[in-house]
């Protein structure tokens, strides 16, 4: 595994990083989500990311345990949380300054820890005042409860609000971004997020890197999902009708094949493939994947210190043609 400097820091991560939503607290055993998280460690993986809504606050409560079961000390990994969406059954969400304060406790008791190294706006929040927000992460930070703060999908704008304040005010300024990069779905190279980030020193954590399984190329056109995959799996499978719903048709995923022999002539899996070629830029710090088993956690962090020469990534696009998401 190799590790990259998170923007300015002060956190160094992992290239690729374990996420928690849909298969930690819910859909999936919690022993297999364990073992997933313990093989993660064992990978050399340093970053676990989670939410406060993720499995309605149990995906916090399964990651919290594992990494305390695992014999590793606090400082061998870093947790990564965030606040914005309700956590059912309570309907409050946001980051009002009163907001921050309530999930962030929450947050640490359910994780059973009393630090959060990076908490991050899981939204942008409309209602509420950005100076709020910024001087109540500031707080959270000078409280010793969290180390580092980012956002997710804040549209670039914000981003450069975001950082006018915390220097006209000098409170702590953001140090990573949060947005879904894959090869099918391209939006923050083109929609400012990354340019916004380089100029205010944030890094990139990026998600759905694997299209929530599609790049992986298990899917085949004509032919049903796998079984035991998250598209025939009908209760993670809303996530791949709302969030992947553009991913999931035939010519999305005959587009797909379309790269295995692009990646057998490299010897590289599809995950490789796809994981290489989001870290390829200097903007992402790590991929963020989910895993259902450990076996994919192993694959997928294989893609660490893989590098595509030019003549691949144009082999890559003319292979995907305009299925790509710009
Ligand atoms: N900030 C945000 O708003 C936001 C939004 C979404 C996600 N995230 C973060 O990003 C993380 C990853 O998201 P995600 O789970 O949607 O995306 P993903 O990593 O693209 O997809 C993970 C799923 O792909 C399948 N998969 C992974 N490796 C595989 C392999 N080697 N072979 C075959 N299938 C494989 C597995 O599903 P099956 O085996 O079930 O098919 C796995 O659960 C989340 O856990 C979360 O931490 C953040």
């Amino acid at each position: 595994m190799q590790y990259r400097p998170l923007g300015r820091g002060p956190l160094t991560v992992s290239e690729i990083s374990f996420g928690t939503w849909l298969t930690v607290g819910a859909h999936t055993e919690r022993a297999t989500a364990v073992a997933c998280i313990h093989a993660a460690l064992d990978l050399g993986i340093t970053l676990f990311d989670t939410a406060n809504m993720y499995a309605a606050g149990e995906a916090e409560r399964v990651l919290g345990a594992a990494l305390r079961s695992s014999g590793r000390s606090r400082d061998q990994y870093l947790i990564a949380t965030k606040v914005f969406n309700p956590v059912p059954p309570e309907p409050d969400k946001g980051l009002s300054a009163a907001q921050i304060a309530k999930q962030l406790d929450r947050s640490l008791e359910r994780l059973g820890t009393d630090v959060i190294d990076l908490y991050q706006c899981h939204r942008y929040d409309k209602e509420t005042p950005l100076d709020e927000t910024m001087e109540a992460l500031d707080r959270a930070v000078r409280s010793g409860k969290v180390r580092s703060i980012g956002l997710s999908e804040w549209p670039a704008e914000k981003i450069h609000a975001a950082a006018e304040l915390t220097t006209e005010h000098g409170w702590t300024p953001m140090t990573s971004s949060q947005p879904q990069y894959s090869l099918l779905w391209r939006k923050p190279e083109e929609n400012g997020v990354f340019d916004a980030c380089c100029e205010h020193g944030l890094g990139n954590i990026v998600y759905g890197p694997l299209a929530q399984g599609v790049l992986t190329g298990k899917y085949k056109p004509g032919e049903p999902p796998p079984a035991e995959s998250r598209a025939a799996n009908p209760e993670a499978n809303f996530a791949m009708e709302t969030l992947g719903r553009r991913f999931r048709s035939d010519e999305v995923w005959a587009a797909v094949q379309r790269l295995q022999p692009i990646a057998g002539d490299l010897g590289l899996t599809m995950p490789q493939l796809a994981l290489a070629w989001v870290l390829r830029r200097a903007e992402v710090a790590s991929a963020i994947v989910g895993a259902s088993r450990p076996e994919q956690i192993a694959a997928s962090a294989a893609a660490s210190g893989v590098t595509l020469a030019e003549d691949v990534l144009t082999s890559i696009d003319v292979a995907l043609g305009d299925v790509v998401l710009r």
